[in-house]
């Protein structure tokens, strides 16, 4: 039998199946809530938040004082790497990320080993989440997956990825020794989040979408599968979530290839995928539409149900396909962790 304070999230990370699932929300933490728009007010911009430990610690919990889920999900952002490797990036508001100039790969390979040190505070918030974080909640660190990051340092802003895939095929040797770089600056940045406090590790591969097979295998699969190996090797058996959103049908490619402990699966997974996975030993998460939870009312109740339903009878934790959408009404949020959990939820707004 587990430890009774071997946190719901871990326990279905190692495989159990649990008489409720564990649920957390994909971007939990400052898209809808008014306490973060309060707190974000107060940094002068969104990067200098991430970087600042006292108030991303904050925007961490948030959620979690909010709502009695079963994880907390360190503040912070896919593009803290692209900084840490010397390539500019800033948020223009109500826009999104913008990126500098790419560097030249060599020089971006020069910054891996100083990288790591750039995002020690992200480490630190860590361990300050950790020490006030309640023992049966866990805590997740993540990283954006090497294709995905690779995205926005090419065309320099978030996009259709049209130019992205296009180098992908125009310069092959390019991209693969991009990867590379962002696999070792990856890992290393994932090793330090463990050692700092992170329970479990999230690769989110934003935009898997719209790539052949073959592709896939090579800018998907290879490079998750190396990030894993490269933090086994260093010692650490942190639990592993892999969020290759919109692979569609190459899921079941990436669940063979990547050893992911966890496969994260976007809106239109099927029941039967779902369940052939957990059949071959992956834990798997999602996949309630973010629409949906934003939407409400009698169809939300009956999806949340359904999957609770499919899945619930393997290894499963319930979470959204993606994030948060930013105007979800705080009350569906409630009305869905009260459904899963059966705990009774406050829905003030
Ligand atoms: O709550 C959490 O999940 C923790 C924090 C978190 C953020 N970004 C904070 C954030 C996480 C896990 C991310 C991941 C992230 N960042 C992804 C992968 C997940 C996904 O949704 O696909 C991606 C693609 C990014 C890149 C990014 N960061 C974009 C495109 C944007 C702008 C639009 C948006 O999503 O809000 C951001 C900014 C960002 N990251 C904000 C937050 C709270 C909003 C900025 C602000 O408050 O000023």
């Amino acid at each position: 039998m587990s430890d009774p304070i071997t946190p719901r999230l871990l326990r279905a990370l190692t495989g159990e199946t649990l008489e409720r699932p564990p649920i957390w929300f994909m971007r939990q933490a400052g898209r809808s809530l008014p306490e973060y728009l309060e707190l974000r007010a107060k940094a002068a911009d969104f990067i200098s938040f991430c970087m600042n430990p006292e108030m991303a610690a904050e925007a961490t919990l948030q959620p979690v004082r909010r709502f009695p889920l079963d994880a907390a999900i360190v503040f912070a952002d896919i593009l803290l790497i692209p900084q840490a490797l010397g390539q500019d990036v800033w948020f223009e508001a109500g826009e999104g990320p913008r990126l500098g100039a790419l560097p030249d790969i060599a020089a971006l390979a020069d910054q891996v080993e100083a990288s790591t040190g750039r995002l020690a505070n992200i480490g630190e918030t860590l361990s300050r989440v950790r020490a006030e974080l309640e023992p049966e909640r866990a805590l997740i660190g993540f990283a954006g997956a090497p294709w995905t990051v690779a995205t926005y340092m090419i065309e320099g802003r978030g996009s259709n990825r049209e130019a992205a895939r296009r180098f992908a095929y125009e310069q092959p040797e390019k991209l693969d020794a991009l990867l590379e770089v962002l696999v070792d600056a990856t890992a290393r940045y994932l090793i330090m989040q463990a050692k700092s406090g992170a329970q479990a590790l999230k690769l989110f591969e934003s935009w898997a979408e719209n790539l052949a097979e073959d592709v896939f295998e090579r800018i998907v699969v290879k490079p998750h599968a190396a990030i894993v190996e490269r933090v086994r090797a260093a010692g650490v058996t942190t639990p592993f979530i892999g969020f290759p959103r919109g692979a569609g049908a190459l899921v079941e490619n990436y669940a063979q290839g990547s050893p992911v402990e966890c496969v994260a699966l976007d809106t239109q997974a099927s029941a039967a995928m779902g369940r052939r996975l957990q059949a071959q030993g992956k834990t798997i998460q999602g996949a309630l539409d973010n629409l949906l939870l934003l939407a409400g009312g009698p169809a939300l109740d009956a999806r949340v149900e359904q999957l609770v339903e499919q899945w619930g009878g393997g290894p499963y934790i319930f979470n959204l396909g993606h994030g948060i959408m930013p105007a979800t009404p705080i009350p569906h949020i409630a009305r869905v962790v009260s459904q899963v959990t059966g705990k009774s939820v406050k829905a003030a707004a």
